[in-house]
């Protein structure tokens, strides 16, 4: 969910869940004697497995329907015919369905927050320091509880002097206080504006004066980092911080006079004492105003509504499979970002437990835990959590390091075991596999399955689109199924689904029940609802999750926001996709980038690089095409290891690898090996880039050029090498 314009996560997600913690999933695997032994009752399943030989047929997912607006082909969930709206009668609003699901839950475990026992600094060799902790078991509040608490800080806010028509924002890491003041701030009607971490001062600074924020909720990390910008806040009034275990007051940190800082706590205690009756909002008012980054210019304020909440929790209710409170969620992700919201509301709905964590304490062995304690997962033993790709994609690169370093038996069992479960996966296998798929499991999987703690029954993914090797392999190794959703940050999330008996890869399921998803023909783009075998065209999304627009931005609002003759608000993604027979949904493209080439050829910026990025050679890459050519050249970042390991075998001398890379024999090379890739992908010839710049730095989520999911950045890279493109086009 959230691809687009709304989808980096702050970046500390995606780069500490390294490969280190990926490693640590396969470690136990020494125990290759025990392994040995299996194989020999492994060997009679098998046998008999093959003679049961059967395929499932599909299942009919997403069915047509008819819509009003542009014409297209729409199509909805199948199994639930009227758009979802709310999850039972009555919850119209945020505020009115965490009130009925305390009521509802109110004995039962809510939220869990892990208490610090310690904090140590260790010395790398290299005389870096690292912070360890040492955390304790999980500390739960009850709904009741927690019900009472949002109570007191909405109560409090009041008590402070929050005017009604200014807005609160939260700027802090994920936590238990997070979800209890946006819970506070809806029970008095008041719109709270989210920002991502990783957007930085000039974002926060304009994001804070233009919806004309008086109450700033943050964590004491944040609030250290407002001291330099204070002077520009001029609207903050009220600044409330989330203690730390171990802060001290904040008297000292620098921050400006005219602000009035209270703890949390404090509010709290104000606002018990002082009891203020709610002040309910209602369907249609603005719940968060959520900034994400824009790909130009100043990021945009999205406005959700209470109503696309509630139906996005209505709607991802009905497909996650007998949730319940049984469940255990962990909650690691930015709250900031719409994937984590919608998540966490919709465990609130179901009544299940949150458990907090961060990327950085997720697993036994993630960097900031101290050896030999626990990690998130294992101290929690979730039995759901969302993930981003980026992080997927590592673990099972980390794992498959691990199984090549041991070679020999092991491998071969190792990718005989995932074999097996593959062809059951897939449904070729029926029969005696259940029992086989309990040696495997024992064997091989349960290891990689207990990092995160042993109980996961299903993992939501969003964010970006997922691999399909990606998929299958946390599927067969975790073995519970992936939901990948896809939306954005302007459909509230949710919009399409997989449903979790879905085995197949790289589609992201039907539309969720309270949404439409309509294909329109972009004729000049080459696509259309009339194609052959599946219609394609412009993703188009309209219902009850989608947003109200973009805050003070008329223009931009009316540009991608469209309402149709029965008042139905759609909103056009700018992503291609296609959907298939059975109603799940497949995107192939992306509308800007896709370039008209002088001779009348389209080209897919996105498609030539998913292909060329094939390369050993290539580590990353941008495709560039000006519409006044008749080609298209590309910007790459070579791989440091190949390509020098190719200068060594060729003789080249070189002093550094700037140098390497701006040699005419590198780059002869490098085009060999594109075309080569370019001709097993079956690229046209216009699609091959005729002429190519190898840049020696990589590009980071620091230094703008990509995203924290790791996805370029075509405007960032556009400008910054204005020069080179044009060079290149000489
Ligand atoms: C804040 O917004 C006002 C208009 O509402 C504008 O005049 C002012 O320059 C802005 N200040 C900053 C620091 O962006
Ligand atoms: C809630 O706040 C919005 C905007 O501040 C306002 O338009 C609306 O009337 C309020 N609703 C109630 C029930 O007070």
């Amino acid at each position: 969910m959230g691809d687009s314009e709304g989808s980096s996560l702050s970046s500390p997600l995606v780069e500490n869940l390294g490969s280190d913690d990926a490693l640590s999933f396969i470690k136990g695997y020494g125990a290759y004697g025990i392994v040995g032994a299996g194989l020999f009752a492994i060997l009679i399943p098998v046998l008999l497995s093959t003679i049961f030989m059967g395929k499932r047929k599909a299942r009919q997912r997403g069915v047509p329907v008819e819509v009003g607006g542009e014409p297209g082909y729409a199509v909805r969930n199948a199994r639930i015919p009227d758009l979802a709206e709310v999850p039972w009668k009555g919850a119209t609003t945020m505020a009115a369905l965490f009130e009925q699901s305390c009521k509802k839950y109110s004995r039962e475990r809510f939220l869990g927050t892990r208490k610090l026992i310690s904090r140590d600094f260790v010395t790398a060799s290299d005389g870096r320091k690292f912070e360890k902790l040492h955390l304790g078991e999980y500390q739960w509040q009850t709904y009741g509880q927690v019900y009472d608490r949002a109570c007191s800080f909405a109560s409090g806010l009041i008590a402070l002097g929050h005017s009604e028509d200014t807005r609160a924002a939260i700027f802090a890491e994920t936590r238990a206080e997070w979800l209890t003041a946006l819970q506070g701030c809806f029970r008095q009607n008041i719109t709270v504006v989210t920002i991502y971490a990783s957007l930085g001062e000039d974002a926060l600074i304009h994001s804070l004066n233009e919806t004309q924020v008086s109450t700033l909720i943050c964590d004491s990390k944040q609030l250290k980092k407002l001291a330099s910008i204070t002077s520009k806040l001029s609207t903050v009034r009220n600044v409330i911080y989330f203690e730390d275990d171990e802060s001290g007051t904040m008297s000292d940190s620098g921050i400006s006079s005219n602000w009035k800082v209270s703890s949390f706590s404090e509010v709290e205690k104000l606002g018990k004492s002082s009891p203020v009756l709610p002040n309910f909002p209602s369907k249609n008012g603005i719940a968060v105003i959520m900034y994400t980054s824009g790909s130009v210019g100043q990021p945009k304020g999205v406005m959700i509504t209470h109503g696309n909440i509630v139906a996005t929790a209505a709607g991802v209710m009905s497909v996650i499979p007998q949730l319940g409170r049984k469940d255990v969620y962990l909650a690691y992700l930015p709250l900031s970002h719409v994937l984590e919201l919608a998540a966490e509301s919709v465990m609130l709905t179901a009544g299940c437990s949150i458990g907090y964590g961060s990327p950085l304490t997720l697993t036994d062995t993630s960097n900031k835990v101290k050896k030999g304690t626990k990690g998130d997962a294992s101290a929690l033993n979730p039995t759901l959590m969302a993930a981003v790709p980026a992080i997927l994609d590592r673990v099972r690169e980390g794992v498959l390091k691990k199984v090549e370093e041991k070679g020999g038996l092991g491998k071969k069992l190792f990718s005989l075991g995932y074999n097996r479960k593959l062809s059951a996966i897939e449904g070729k296998w029926l029969g005696a596999w259940g029992l086989e798929r309990m040696l495997w499991d024992v064997l091989l999987f349960k290891r990689i399955r207990d990092i995160l703690g042993g109980k996961i029954r299903f993992m939501l993914c969003g964010g970006a689109p997922l691999s399909g090797d990606t998929q299958r392999f946390i599927n067969i190794c975790m073995g519970a199924p992936i939901g990948q959703g896809y939306g954005l940050t302007e459909t509230c999330a949710g919009a399409a689904f997989t449903e979790p008996d879905d085995t197949s890869v790289g589609r992201v399921g039907p539309p969720l029940p309270c949404c439409y998803i309509k294909l329109v023909s972009w004729e000049e783009g080459g696509y259309t609802v009339s194609d052959k075998p599946m219609p394609r065209g412009e993703i188009v999304i309209g219902g009850n999750s989608v947003t109200a627009g973009y805050f003070g931005n008329q223009e931009k609002t009316k540009e991608v926001y469209k309402v149709d003759e029965s008042g139905m608000r759609w909103f056009y993604t700018g992503d291609i996709g296609r959907f298939h027979p059975d109603g799940c949904l497949e995107i192939i493209d992306r509308k800007k980038d896709i370039v008209k080439l002088q001779h009348g050829e389209y080209i897919s910026l996105g498609k030539i690089e998913a292909a060329l990025l094939s390369s050993s050679y290539v580590d990353n890459i941008m495709v560039y095409a000006d519409p006044f050519h008749t080609f298209c050249v590309a910007l790459i970042v070579p791989s440091h290891q190949v390509l020098e390991k190719w200068a060594r075998e060729a003789g080249i001398n070189y002093q550094d690898f700037s140098e390497l890379c701006n040699k005419a024999e590198t780059v002869r090379e490098v085009q060999r090996s594109l075309s080569e890739v370019a001709k097993a992908a079956k690229l046209d010839k216009f699609e091959t880039p005729a002429r190519i710049k190898l840049l020696p730095d990589p590009w980071t989520p620091e230094s703008g050029l990509v995203t924290a999911a790791l996805k370029i950045k075509r405007e960032q890279l556009k400008s910054k090498f204005k020069d080179e493109l044009q060079k290149l086009y000489e």
